[in-house]
């Protein structure tokens, strides 16, 4: 049984999606807890209800990004997690936590990623014109949304799309593929050989 701590910075619909499916059982884990930057986010609340500690990191109390970053490793330590999941955390992590939890940080993209890194997925995706979106959920690395691809969805962009409608659509397919992807982490299924991931079948030793 793994141990799962959640990164989010604010409404926390796919925290709330990982906590259904753990509580229906789909994910061999259990949460251990929330780690916000912002005192109003919603995911608060979420947490609370679901009985996971809430660890708040206000970044308006610190002097600066070293001094946050610190703060956000020592609870990251003490939180006890074999696997971050960065669901909605609108922040960039710093190296020296990407280096010490490499490999057990994931990260939720409403894009289809190499396309439309950072901010506004759905936004940049709209503005460009492509034909067809979708999320991506990848292990972090040192650079921003690069990391290996463990699962990706595809939705249509429609016309009449705006960015409220199309984002709705990722979302549905983000708490689908969200928590498939931190299933597969705790079943041990996953592999990465380079910028590839192989999902094996019922662990690397089976
Ligand atoms: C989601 O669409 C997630 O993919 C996105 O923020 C939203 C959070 O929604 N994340 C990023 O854009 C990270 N660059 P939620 O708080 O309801 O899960």
């Amino acid at each position: 049984m793994k141990k799962v701590a959640v990164l989010a910075s604010g409404r926390g619909s796919n925290f709330q999606a990982l906590i259904d499916a753990i509580e229906r059982g789909e994910i061999p884990a259990s949460c251990t807890g929330l780690i916000t930057d912002n005192p109003g986010a919603f995911a608060i609340t979420r947490a609370q209800k679901a009985g996971i500690p809430v660890h708040i990191l206000d970044f308006a109390c610190f002097s600066g990004k070293d001094d946050y970053e610190d703060a956000l490793c020592s609870t990251m330590r003490g939180v006890d997690a074999d696997l971050f999941v960065l669901a909605g955390y609108m922040r960039i992590l710093g190296h020296s936590i990407v280096r010490e939890f490499h490999g057990r940080i994931l990260n939720i993209h409403p894009a289809l990623l190499p396309s439309f890194p950072g901010l506004h997925a759905q936004r940049q995706s709209l503005l460009y014109g492509v034909r067809v979106s979708g999320c991506t959920v990848h292990l972090v690395d040192e650079g921003m949304d690069t990391g290996p691809i463990i699962v990706q969805a595809c939705v249509p962009v429609l016309d009449g799309d705006d960015e409220e409608i199309l984002s709705e659509r990722i979302l549905e397919e983000e708490h689908r593929c969200l928590p498939l992807a931190v299933r597969l982490f705790c079943e041990d299924r996953i592999v990465v050989e380079g910028r590839r991931v192989h999902i094996v079948r019922g662990g690397p030793s089976a």
